[in-house]
């Protein structure tokens, strides 16, 4: 009844719980943390089948540690990224490190930031401090990712590096130009003024040479791959007709079923491109959010899946990018939403509840990019057509 996947043993100590009077572990890295309330006696605790399995003696305590299965995709460069990780988005810079720090406990694999997120100094002291914390995951065991921002167009190399010090990291393992619109480099704003003061916008040649100069990243090893995000398919082609060294790893942008991007998931498909999912819960944290906005955790069909799995509606939602082959980065600095959210690779959707999820015909983009338009341009102007993908 318990499908066995890998067996390891690792050192566990008591720590007591004053409040309950329970004994218990917390092992690191993928581990879970078990309430033990009869110390002495052999527990075996079996959770999902696939999942996790932990066999606790009286102390000294052995932890045989079943670990759980991390879905990954392969990229085009022969490496892989863990399907499943945290954002860092709106996360403020008081509560994000606490927040990497739990999710990197919990078992998280990848965490997802930028610079523009204005955090990543917090984010680095989490990194540090939790790969310098005794049984901790390995650095080479966790997906660091972050991106260049648009002011940055004319200073990729010193901007990577700035992050990397930031961050605490000898290298990233995915670098993204975080959009294909660029503000001047001076603008005292992180993005243009209202009246478009500042926006340069997008200019295919200029994106050719900002890729040219992320490529040497690589070759110079300061990140592993690099890649795209907020790229239309008109854009993905565009850059890969200026016949780069490398074609991008991933193209990290807007996804879920409200905004499924199937034109977009096929052009990267055939460019052997990795589509990852921002905004998988629709980013209902966001403050500019419209009060009549549709809210995609309320979908009646996610609701309905859920109900039939036992899970978490944004269980579904993530499980759904999962098992389509796009991986999905959920913000989070709620201690019991990250690791519940960790939790959803244990919900297996079948094929019925993916026809329904992809069948859900409501089309919506909550993360419109409204300071890259060009004022004066409709909405949907730097979309190329796939506004509502
Ligand atoms: N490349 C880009 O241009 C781009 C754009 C947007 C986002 N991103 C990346 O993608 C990440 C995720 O996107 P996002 O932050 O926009 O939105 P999201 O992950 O769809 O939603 C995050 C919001 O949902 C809440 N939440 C998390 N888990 C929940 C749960 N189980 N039930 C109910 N609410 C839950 C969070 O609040 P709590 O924190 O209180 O749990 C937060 O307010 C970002 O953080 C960022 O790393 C990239």
């Amino acid at each position: 009844f318990c499908s066995v996947k890998r067996v390891s043993v690792i050192k566990g100590s008591w720590s007591r719980d004053q409040q309950r009077g329970h004994k218990h572990t917390t092992p690191r890295g993928g581990g879970v943390v078990c309430n033990v309330r009869s110390p002495g006696c052999f527990t075996l605790l079996l959770l999902h089948c696939t999942c996790t399995c932990i066999v606790l003696s009286a102390p000294p305590l052995l932890i045989f540690k079943i670990n759980m299965e991390y879905p990954s995709v392969k990229l085009n460069n022969g490496t892989s990224m863990p399907s499943f990780g945290l954002g860092t988005w709106l996360s403020q810079p008081g509560e994000v490190s606490a927040a990497v720090k739990i999710a990197l406990n919990a078992g998280y694999k990848h965490i997802d930031g930028a610079s523009c997120y204005g955090n990543e100094v917090e984010v680095g002291q989490a990194y540090n401090e939790y790969f310098n914390s005794p049984g901790a995951v390995k650095r080479q065991d966790v997906y660091l990712v972050s991106k260049l921002w648009v002011k940055d167009f004319g200073r990729v190399k010193e901007a990577c590096q700035r992050q990397l010090k930031q961050l605490q990291l000898d290298y990233l393992d995915l670098y993204l130009m975080h959009l294909p619109f660029e503000v001047e480099g001076d603008h005292p704003r992180g993005i243009p003024d209202e009246d478009g003061t500042g926006l340069l916008g997008y200019d295919a040649k200029r994106v050719s040479e900002v890729w040219a100069e992320m490529e040497k990243l690589v070759d110079e090893g300061l990140v592993k791959s690099i890649g795209v995000s907020n790229f239309s398919s008109k854009k993905i082609n565009t850059l890969l007709a200026s016949s780069p060294k490398i074609v991008p790893a991933t193209n990290q942008v807007e996804l879920h079923p409200y905004l499924p991007q199937k034109a977009l998931l096929e052009t990267c498909k055939q460019h052997g491109i990795v589509l990852t999912a921002y905004s998988p819960l629709g980013g209902p944290g966001r403050t500019d959010k419209a009060d009549d906005e549709l809210n995609l955790l309320e979908d009646e069909i996610v609701t309905a899946i859920a109900k039939k799995h036992s899970c978490t509606n944004a269980q579904v939602l993530f499980k759904w990018g999962i098992q389509r082959g796009t991986p999905v980065i959920p913000k989070s600095t709620n201690e019991k939403r990250i690791k519940e959210n960790l939790e959803c690779l244990k919900v297996q959707l079948d094929e019925e509840d993916m026809n329904k999820l992809n069948g859900i015909e409501t089309r919506y983009r909550f993360i419109k990019q409204l300071w890259a338009i060009t004022p004066g341009n409709p909405v949907d102007s730097i979309w190329d057509g796939e506004y509502l993908g």
